[in-house]
Parts: C-alpha cells; sequence; structure tokens
C-alpha cells in the first residue's frame, strides 16, 4: 500500500471505529459510566467510603429523577496521595473502560498529576473533594462541587480578627498544595482586618500523620492569640486535638482554630470533650438545619445504622457531585460524553444541597456556597454538635477573585 492508501485507510478505519462507538453507545444511550478516583487504600480510605456513601445517597433519594439513564460507577483507587496512581486511574479509566465521565479526587496532587489526562480525555471531570485553588485552571474539563481552601480559610482569618478579636496569630499547615493555599488565604484576611501572623509552621506531609508536639510548641512559644490549623482531615485530625489539649495550650491563652477538615464530623465523637469550644469556618457540618440536610441524614442512617458515623463534608462534596452528573447527563440529552457541553450545562448550575445553596461559578467552575463559622458544643444528649454561630452567604474561590499567582486567569 502506498503512504496515502494507508492513510486513506487508517482514516476509515477510525471513522468505522466511531461509528461502532457511537452505535454502541446509542444502543446504551441510558447507561451512563462515571469513572470514580478515590483512595480506597492507605490514608484515605475512610474518606473515600464517606464519599461513596454520599454519592449512594444522592442516587437513593434520586431514584426517579435519574431515569431514564443508568449510573454505573467504576471505581479505581488512587492509593497514595502523591498523583502516581491517580494519572493512571484517569488514563486506564478512560481508554479501556471509556467512561463517559471522570469524578473523586480526594487529595490535590491526585488532581493536579491528572488534569493533563483529563485534557486530552475531552470528559467532563467532576472534583469532589481536592480543594487546592488553581486545580480547575488546569483543564477546562475540571468543574469543582467541592470547595477550596481559600474559601474557609479566608473566612475564618477574617472572622478571627472581626468575631473572636484576635490580634496575633501562628499558622500550623501540612505541606503541600492546600496547606499553602489555607496559609495564604487566612493571611490575607487576617492581615487586611488588622491582624497579623508571626510564624507560619509546616507540619509534615498528607501521608503520615506526624507528632505535632514540635510544632505545637513552637506555637505555643510564640503566643499568639489564635493557632490556626489546616491538615487534610482523617487521623490527622484526630492528632491535631489531642497535641493541643496535650499541650494545655488553651489555658495557656491560646485559641485553636482551623479549617472544618480540622474537626470533620466522622471523627468529632472520637474527640470527645476535648473538642468543645473548638472554632472553625466550613461549608458543612452534619448539624446544618436545613430540609435537604434532613433528608440525606435520614437515609444516612436508615442504609448504614444508627450507629454509623455522620457523613462529613467530603460525603457533602460528593453528594453534589453526583447531583452535578445527573443533572449534565439529563441537560446533554445523554451526550455528556461530550465533555464541552457537559461542563457547559454545569457553568451556572444551582443546587439546593444539604450544605445551604449551592452554584457552579460559570467564570472559575468553582463552586459557590455559604461557609459557616462552627463552635464544637456539648448537647444535652451527651454529644458533640457543632453551632453555627456567623452564616456568610455565596462564597466565592477568594484565590481567584483576587487573581493571585497561578489562581490568575492565562492570558
Ligand atoms: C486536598 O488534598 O486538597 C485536601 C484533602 C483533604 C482535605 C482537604 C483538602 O480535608
Amino acid at each position: 500500500m502506498s503512504k496515502r492508501t494507508i492513510a486513506a485507510f487508517a482514516a476509515a478505519a477510525a471513522t468505522a471505529l466511531t461509528a461502532g462507538g457511537a452505535m454502541t453507545s446509542q444502543a446504551l444511550a441510558q447507561e451512563v459510566k462515571v469513572g470514580m478516583i478515590l483512595p480506597y487504600t492507605g490514608v484515605g480510605a475512610e474518606i473515600a467510603q464517606q464519599m461513596d456513601r454520599g454519592m449512594e445517597q444522592y442516587l437513593k433519594l434520586n431514584a426517579n429523577e435519574i431515569k431514564p439513564y443508568k449510573i454505573t460507577i467504576i471505581k479505581r483507587d488512587s492509593k497514595a496521595p502523591n498523583g502516581a496512581a491517580a494519572k493512571v486511574d484517569a488514563q486506564e479509566l478512560l481508554t479501556q473502560d471509556k467512561v463517559d465521565v471522570l469524578a473523586g479526587w480526594v487529595y490535590s496532587p491526585d488532581a493536579i498529576a491528572s488534569a493533563p489526562v483529563v485534557t486530552a480525555g475531552k470528559r467532563l471531570a467532576v472534583i469532589m473533594n481536592a480543594g487546592t485553588s488553581f486545580i480547575t485552571n488546569l483543564s477546562p474539563y475540571f468543574v469543582r462541587t467541592s470547595f477550596t481552601l481559600w474559601q474557609s480559610s479566608y473566612v475564618m482569618g477574617d472572622q478571627a480578627a472581626k468575631y473572636m478579636h484576635a490580634k496575633t496569630a501562628v499558622v500550623a499547615y501540612t505541606d503541600y498544595p492546600p496547606g499553602k493555599d489555607a496559609l495564604a488565604g487566612f493571611k490575607t484576611a487576617f492581615e487586611k482586618a488588622g491582624g497579623k501572623v508571626i510564624d507560619a509552621i509546616p507540619a509534615g506531609g498528607p501521608e503520615a500523620t506526624p507528632d505535632f508536639t514540635p510544632f505545637f510548641q513552637r506555637a505555643k512559644d510564640d503566643h499568639p492569640d489564635v493557632l490556626f490549623v489546616f491538615v487534610p482531615a482523617g487521623d490527622q485530625a484526630t492528632a491535631v486535638v489531642k497535641t493541643y489539649a496535650a499541650l494545655g495550650m488553651k489555658a495557656a491563652g491560646v485559641k485553636l482554630v482551623g479549617t472544618g477538615d480540622i474537626v470533620p464530623d466522622n471523627k468529632l465523637q472520637a474527640m470527645g470533650d476535648m473538642a468543645v469550644g473548638l472554632i472553625t469556618v466550613h461549608h458543612y457540618n452534619a448539624d446544618l438545619d436545613n430540609p435537604q440536610n434532613k433528608a440525606f441524614k435520614a437515609s444516612w442512617y436508615k442504609t448504614y445504622g444508627a450507629n454509623a458515623t455522620p457523613p462529613d463534608f467530603t460525603s457533602a462534596g460528593a453528594y453534589d457531585g453526583m447531583a452535578a452528573i445527573v443533572h449534565a447527563v439529563k441537560a446533554t440529552k445523554g451526550k455528556i460524553y461530550d465533555g464541552a457541553a457537559a461542563v457547559k450545562s454545569l457553568e451556572g448550575w444551582k443546587f439546593a444541597s444539604p450544605q445551604g445553596p449551592i452554584m457552579i461559578d460559570p467564570q472559575t467552575r468553582d463552586i459557590v456556597m455559604n461557609e459557616y463559622l462552627d463552635e464544637v458544643v456539648k448537647g444535652s444528649d451527651g454529644k458533640l454538635h457543632e453551632k453555627v454561630l456567623v452564616t456568610v452567604p455565596n462564597v466565592k474561590d477568594q484565590c481567584k477573585m483576587l487573581a493571585i499567582g497561578p489562581c490568575a486567569p492565562k492570558k
């Protein structure tokens, strides 16, 4: 065969393949394959379960709305939070499993590493947790239903100055992209409101829980009004609260504040009384009083048992993420595999979530939502609860609003 004949043959074969593919997906038009990238083993396994349950509850509570489509979830393990496995997961889900949409990503390095694959794959990719602001700038197919650390940390910095009247702060943060965002977001707002960050302490990585003692001892010796902490939830959160108590920091006049990642609902009861009085900012807590959260929790406990750990912010991000996918399926009349159309259908999408009203910002593809200033209190039932002190409505990602560093739009 001449070169030209080979090229023509290849083109014909490609058309046949596409046609075959289209026929197959038409025949199965009702089935939507969602490729789910979550840490099913390792440090994030508990979070993956919280998120699986969040999605499951959305599908259960909205079974009628989803018809005539059928959502099939294909799960892949992103393992350690370093991006390596997540990137391979994304490649395999797209090329072998031929998924219509990608979703998941607990840890920012996993979403960052997957970004070039997502762009090449041209499928909608719903970030259900990873919270580093600039991630959505890495691919036009990313839409985020979780949060950014700039949203919670910026509001916490503002409230630490204005509500708590703190003048000085020390920041301790897990030393990877969302931790750096937490530091920057808190510091920007706190100092704008007249406070001063007097020390910033990198406190280990996202995988192994460090011994926080040396970091918090340094913070105690700095004598700030508040110690602001970000860690990526899980067992690190429990260790933060334990170390703060063990070092007698409260009695020394240092108040512990943080993003809600330091008091995830699924860890709160196990923290016990030492968590009482902690002040954090987040977009969800299991005690939020709205009809969607009531229905969500009722179904959750019915499914997983009255003694199950409650849903937390990661469950809410996954619940909302599945709602976003179902919206895109319906809005594209089943053609959610057209990534550009799927993304477009979500720009400006509004939804009544268990966390309150949410929207996808049409400019940034990030979520816009309420942030709540919460205090941990002990209820008459003997359990710990989150009491909302202040609601800040419709918070956008401040890193993009202020166009800071990699958050600035590409020129
Ligand atoms: C992240 O890696 O972006 C991340 C993980 C866990 C959290 C928050 C952010 O709780």
